[in-house]
C-alpha cells in the first residue's frame, strides 16, 4: 500500500504538535491504520524560525496554495488560521485538486462550511475537521458516526478553553483578567485573535458547527446569540460562588417548533454540577438524542497534544479509506434552518 503523503500548512501550536506525532508515533499510526503516514512538505509564514522540532527531510513551500496542490501530497493538513484569506483560498485549491483537506480552523467552517463541504463531496474526498470544535473531544465523531441512530434533541457546553481557563483561574488564584489572559497566551489556547475568544465568537463558531451537525441544517453562524466574558468581573465571579453557582460561557442549540433556537453567553450553572465542576482549559459537551438519552464529553479543549490528538485522528480515518459525509449528511440535503431567537431557557 501506497503511504499516505501530508502537506501541513501553519507550524504553530497545532501543526507542531501534528508534525511530533507524525515523527514518533510512525510504528504505531501504520499499524493502526494499515498505511505508513509520511509528511512531504510544510508551509508557515516564516521558514527560519526554530520550532523545536526538526522539519528536515520535508520540502518547503512559501505559498501554501502551492503546497496544497503538491502532486506528492493526498491530504491537505490547514493549520493557519482564519475565516478567508491564505486558508480558504488553500482549501479550495486542494479541493479542487482532489486532495483530502483536514483542517482546525472552526472560524472558516463556521462561515464557509456549506460551500466548502459540496466542493469536498463533489470531489469526492474528505473535508474533516474534529480538532476544530472542543479539540481533543472526539464529539464530530460521536455525532456522526456513533449517535447516527438518534434525532438529536440538544447539542451544550463549554467549548472555548481560553474563557473556562480565564473564568475558574480568576476565581481560584484571585488573579486579574489581565494577568490570566497572558497566561492563557503563554499556554498556547488563544486564537491569533484572542477577541474571538473572550468575545464568544469562537465558541459561537463551534456550536454553528455542532448545530449543524446535530440538526441536519446549514452552517449558521449568524444565527447565534453571542455574548463574551468580557464584561464579568472579578466580584461577579465571587458573588456567584457565594449563592452556589459558577458562571460559564455556556452554549446551547436546540430544535424547537419555532425553529433553530441556539445560544452562546455567560450563565450561572450550579458549582456542583459537572458544567460547574470544569476547571481549566477544559471543554464539555453535552448530546441528547432520543434513543441514546444523555452523554457527557469531557477532556482538553485547546493546546498542542489535544488538539493535534484530533488532527490525527481525521489523518488516520483518512488513511483507513474512512469516507463520511462532511456534516453528517450530504451537504446538499443540508435545509436552511428557521432561527428562532432569545428562546433557549
Ligand atoms: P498559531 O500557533 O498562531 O500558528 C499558526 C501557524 O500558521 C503559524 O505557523 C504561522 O506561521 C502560520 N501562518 C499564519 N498565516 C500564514 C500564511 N499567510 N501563510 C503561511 N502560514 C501562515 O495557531 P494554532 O494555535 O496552531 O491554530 C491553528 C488553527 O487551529 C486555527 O484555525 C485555530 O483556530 C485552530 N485551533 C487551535 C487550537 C489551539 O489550542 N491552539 C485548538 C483548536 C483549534 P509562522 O509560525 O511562521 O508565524
Ligand atoms: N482558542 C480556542 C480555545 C482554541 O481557547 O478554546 C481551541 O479551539
Amino acid at each position: 500500500t501506497q503511504p499516505l503523503r501530508l502537506g501541513i500548512a501553519g507550524l504553530g501550536t497545532v501543526g507542531i504538535g501534528v508534525v511530533k506525532i507524525v515523527k514518533q508515533q510512525a510504528e504505531l499510526l501504520s499499524a493502526r491504520t494499515g498505511r505508513k503516514i509520511e509528511i512531504s512538505a510544510v508551509s508557515a509564514r516564516t521558514r527560519d524560525k526554530d520550532r523545536g522540532v526538526s522539519l528536515s527531510g520535508f520540502a518547503w513551500e512559501d505559498d501554501p496554495v502551492a503546497l496544497a496542490t503538491r502532486d506528492d501530497v493526498d491530504v491537505f493538513v490547514e493549520l493557519m488560521g482564519g475565516s478567508d484569506g491564505p486558508a480558504k483560498a488553500a482549501t479550495e485549491a486542494a479541493l479542487k485538486a482532489g486532495k483530502h483537506v483536514v483542517t482546525a480552523n472552526k472560524a472558516m467552517l463556521a462561515v464557509h462550511g456549506q460551500a466548502l463541504a459540496e466542493e469536498a463531496e463533489g470531489a469526492g474526498v474528505n473535508l474533516r475537521f474534529e480538532a476544530a470544535v472542543a479539540g481533543g473531544i472526539p464529539v464530530i465523531k460521536t455525532l456522526t458516526e456513533s449517535l447516527a441512530g438518534n434525532q438529536i434533541t440538544r447539542v451544550m457546553g463549554v467549548m472555548n478553553g481560553t474563557c473556562n481557563y480565564i473564568l475558574t483561574r480568576m476565581e481560584s488564584a484571585g488573579l486579574t483578567y489581565e494577568t490570566v489572559f497572558d497566561e492563557a497566551n503563554a499556554l498556547g489556547y488563544l486564537e491569533a485573535d484572542p477577541t474571538l475568544d473572550v468575545g464568544g465568537i469562537d465558541a459561537g463558531h463551534k456550536l454553528a458547527i455542532l448545530a449543524s451537525i446535530a440538526f441536519g441544517t446549514q452552517v449558521d453562524f449568524n444565527g447565534i446569540e453571542i455574548e463574551g466574558i468580557e464584561r464579568i468581573s472579578i466580584s461577579d465571579i465571587r458573588h456567584a460562588r457565594d449563592m452556589g453557582y459558577r458562571i460559564k460561557l455556556l452554549g446551547v442549540a436546540q430544535m424547537s417548533g419555532r425553529g433553530l433556537e441556539s445560544r452562546m453567553s455567560p450563565c450561572l450553572v450550579p458549582a456542583n454540577s459537572p458544567l460547574g465542576a470544569l476547571e481549566g482549559p477544559t471543554n464539555m459537551c453535552i448530546l441528547e438524542g432520543d434513543s441514546v438519552g444523555q452523554i457527557v464529553l469531557r477532556g482538553a479543549g485547546a493546546g498542542e497534544g489535544p488538539t493535534a490528538s484530533a488532527v490525527m485522528g481525521d489523518i488516520c480515518d483518512i488513511a483507513r479509506g474512512l469516507k463520511i459525509a462532511t456534516f453528517g449528511v450530504p451537504a446538499d440535503q443540508l435545509v436552511q434552518a428557521e432561527s428562532a431567537r432569545s428562546a433557549v431557557p
